[in-house]
């Protein structure tokens, strides 16, 4: 039977990249001290182990969206149903995405940063499905440029499963997941 999914970037692979965008993202942020905006739930796995990488001061904080329907039906409008606490006036903020896909839903959130009155708004991302964009933005911060598949796991979802799985694993057959969501599991047990 070929496997529904297979391991696309590995708990090292993730670790030492995670390791070396903290360590540019510190030095490209020297003497100052950024704000990092993560969208929940699939980035705080993400922004979790990036934050011990960057030795500076930073401030962390929270959104979390809802979708009217898929991102290109809605232009990348979502609804923002936690928002960030805090004053952005001046600060540089760094916006922390799991992956990037359409890039419509990053777009409008750092549009949503930039009117708050933040010095600067820059994009970091883990995965970047860059085939797959369909407005031109590119991250200044990107983990992998990720193959046009299905990816889950640390922190990424199929309905609400997998987000706890250590790697990132690429989805071979997608009809196979859709017809049972569950159909992952063992992945987990073998973890
Ligand atoms: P977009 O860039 O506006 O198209 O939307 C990106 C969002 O779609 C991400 O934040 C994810 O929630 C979701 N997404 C896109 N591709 C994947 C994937 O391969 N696995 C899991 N979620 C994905
Ligand atoms: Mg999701």
């Amino acid at each position: 039977m070929p496997e529904v999914a297979s391991v696309l970037y590995g708990r090292e692979d993730i670790r030492r990249r995670v390791e070396e965008l903290g360590r540019t993202i510190a030095g490209d942020h020297a003497g100052r001290e950024p704000v990092l905006v993560t969208v929940l739930k699939g980035g705080a796995v993400f922004l979790a182990d990036l934050i011990r990488c960057i030795d500076l001061p930073v401030q962390t904080h929270f959104m979390a969206i809802s979708r009217y329907g898929d991102a290109e039906e809605s232009h990348g409008r979502v609804k923002i149903l936690l928002d960030v606490d805090a004053d952005l006036t001046g600060r540089d903020v760094l916006l922390v995405e799991d992956i990037v896909d359409t890039g419509l839903t990053s777009r409008y959130l750092s549009s949503v940063l930039r009117s708050r009155g933040a010095a600067s708004v820059e994009l970091c991302t883990l995965l970047d499905k860059s085939v797959r964009r369909i407005v031109p933005l590119v991250p200044r911060y990107i983990g992998f440029d990720c193959p046009d598949r299905f990816v889950v796991g640390y922190g990424l979802d199929f309905a609400e499963r997998y987000r706890n799985l250590p790697d990132i694993l690429q989805v071979e057959d997608l009809e196979a997941l859709r017809h049972d969501p569950d159909i992952l599991t063992t992945m987990l047990a073998t973890a």
